[in-house]
């Protein structure tokens, strides 16, 4: 039986390719997509999440609007990354469809509880919604099957030399939840920045019909103008100079393939007060097996990353039809 999860995000290129990954895997059941304010606007976000959705065919999955600004702070975005749109280059026919009435919240939190123990949350943007659900309901932290996201990093950041995007743009959400009692599993830096989109990866989107040429390329191709492909600041040891780095992508190829990667327990506290830290995620890994807060990926079968991938969006391909042989 396919793996019922919420998407909750922030499209943001790399989390189109996310929709689009976990609506095409057959392993995902996405049962709807959760958007909030981070690399550009809510508005922005939802009318992208939506958009996406329609152009993969997947119009039927409800888009529901979240959190406008950060717990504390005024928000700031990454259109320099992401461009004015939040889709770079991708210049998508938009919805006809609608959000869903209510607020991401509160969806999140009675969708949940409306089957305890199943459902997978899948968080790719600021921690929002996500800090002000659990805040809300606190059993959420034990209702959930897993929850994962693509954040932090236990080295260095992308937006400043200490701090990830999606943990800097909400730094309070992110350590309300990270405390909220539950195992938060960290996809962060430290494997997102090795899934590159290489030229051989590039030119076998290219074979994916309109999801390549009207979707997937374009919107990587200006994604690869922003530092490592991620947002603003310095670029982190480690990270490949080759193309765009496709992080959201990580959190639900975790779910569809969760041994691409290699966990690691840890205790990871977020960094709300340092001046030059705001949005670290302090990771401690010597708590041991069992203990600890998170678990945190420091590795990745970047290959099969890209053959699960790839092949997952062959399939959303077929299902638009257009895709050329081979592809
Ligand atoms: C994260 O920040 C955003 O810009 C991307 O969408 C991704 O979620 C990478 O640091
Ligand atoms: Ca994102």
């Amino acid at each position: 039986m396919p793996a019922p999860i919420i998407l909750d995000c922030d499209p943001g290129i790399d989390d189109a390719l996310a929709i689009a990954f976990a609506s095409g895997h057959p392993g995902i059941d996405l049962l709807g997509i959760t958007t909030v304010a981070g690399n550009v606007g809510v508005d922005k976000t939802t009318a992208n999440a939506l958009a996406v959705s329609e152009f993969i065919g997947a119009a039927g999955t409800p888009v529901t609007a979240g959190c406008a600004v950060p717990l504390v702070r005024p928000a700031l975005d990454a259109r320099e990354v992401h461009g004015e749109s939040g889709l770079g280059g991708a210049v998508l026919p938009p919805s006809r469809g609608a959000p869903a009435p209510g607020h991401a919240v509160d969806y999140i939190i009675g969708t949940v509880a409306a089957a305890p123990g199943e459902i997978t949350l899948v968080a790719t943007g600021p921690l929002t919604n996500i800090a002000l659900a659990v805040r809300r309901e606190p059993r959420l932290a034990g209702w959930v099957r897993n929850f994962v996201i693509m954040g932090g990093s236990a080295g260095r950041g992308n937006t400043t030399a200490a701090a990830e995007f999606n943990m800097w743009a909400d730094p309070e959400a992110a350590a309300v939840v990270f405390g909220a009692g539950w195992t938060v599993t960290m996809l962060g830096l430290d494997v997102t920045l090795r899934t590159s989109a290489s030229p051989a990866v590039l030119q076998r989107m290219r074979e994916l019909g309109p999801l390549g040429t009207t979707l997937l390329l374009p919107a990587l191709g200006s994604y690869r103008a922003g530092p490592a492909g991620g947002a603003r600041g310095a670029r982190p040891r480690g990270a490949s100079t080759a193309g765009p780095a496709v992080h959201d992508v990580c959190a639900v190829s975790w779910v569809a393939q969760p041994g691409l990667f290699r966990l690691v327990p840890a205790h990871v506290a977020v960094e709300t007060t340092g001046v030059l830290t705001s949005g670290m995620t302090v990771t401690d890994f010597t708590v041991g097996t069992g203990a600890g807060n998170a678990l945190v990926a420091m590795d990745i079968d970047v290959e099969g990353f890209w053959e699960l991938a790839l092949r997952t969006y062959a399939g959303v391909a077929a299902r638009l039809g257009g895709a050329q042989q081979g592809g």
